[in-house]
């Protein structure tokens, strides 16, 4: 793993999106892995600014969510569908025929998650996987005691995750219970992982994540056995970590042996 710390949550997300923006660019049918959560909306920011002033275009890129609400349809404002076109699809030169997100309202939710898995394969997997992480150290919403060896199916979310989303919810308006998620095997698939994790009600998590050992309690953990995770986070969600001085030591001397180019 390697972990990067910044200052705060803007720049964290300009690093991410300097990843981001160099996968784009290397590869431009790029197939992306995408989050919805607050954590990544600045990022998206970062890469519609990027997109809107030439440097990226996504117009061959193909995009994979992570995760959708069961019960709730697309047109729904809490569905991860509504959050994605609106927070970032419409903002960008995207195929909206190329973005995929599990559909939660078919009736059928785990004939739809191995059809998700499907288009995955038929798309030749994800190249670039953004993450963010649960405050019980979920990832996707593959929860705590999650098998590490998961594939995209039903999970039942939470008291803990239901109660951090609660917040997108009116008091009167009905808060899925379940999801369709990508598993962790999924997740493992991909080829590259950028994770961001802000704010300190993250930092036990973060610690779990790359200081604990790997556990199901902690389904983030198993990142750590990823053969190429990026994990940014801000002085907030860093301050658990035992080895901080070192991550930072290890990052300027890679920094300086590998510039990232800049795609500000
Ligand atoms: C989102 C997702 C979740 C979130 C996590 C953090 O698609 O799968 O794992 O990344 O719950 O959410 P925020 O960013 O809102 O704290």
């Amino acid at each position: 793993m390697r972990v990067i710390i910044e200052a705060n949550s803007q720049q964290v997300a300009v690093k991410g999106a300097q990843f981001v923006s160099q996968q784009i660019v290397n590869k431009p049918d790029s197939v992306l892995g995408l989050a919805t959560g607050s954590t990544p909306v600045e990022l998206y920011g970062q890469l519609i600014n990027a997109c809107e002033a030439g440097r990226i275009s996504f117009a061959d890129v193909t995009s994979f969510n992570l995760d959708e609400y069961i019960g709730i349809d697309e047109q729904h404002s809490q569905s991860y569908r509504y959050f994605m076109n609106d927070t970032l699809f419409k903002h960008i030169d995207i195929d909206l025929a190329n973005t995929y997100i599990p559909l939660g309202n078919t009736g059928y939710p785990e004939q739809e998650a191995k059809n998700y898995e499907a288009q995955i394969v038929n798309r030749g997997g994800i190249d670039l996987q953004i993450l963010g992480i649960g405050s019980n150290g979920h990832i996707g919403f593959n929860e705590p005691s999650s098998s590490l060896q998961s594939r995209t199916r039903v999970k039942t979310l939470t008291e803990q995750t239901m109660y951090d989303n609660s917040r997108y919810f009116s008091p009167a308006e009905y808060q899925p219970e379940c999801a369709i998620t990508m598993g962790i095997a999924t997740i493992m698939e991909t080829k590259k992982v950028v994770l961001l994790a802000t704010g300190s009600n993250k930092a036990a998590a973060v610690k779990a994540m790359v200081e604990g050992g790997i556990s199901s309690m902690c389904p983030a953990s198993m990142l750590q056995m990823h053969p190429d995770t990026i994990v940014i986070v801000d002085e907030d969600a860093a301050q658990d970590l035992s080895l901080r001085e070192y991550y930072r030591s290890v990052e300027r001397m890679t920094e300086k042996m590998n510039p990232m180019e800049a795609f500000q």
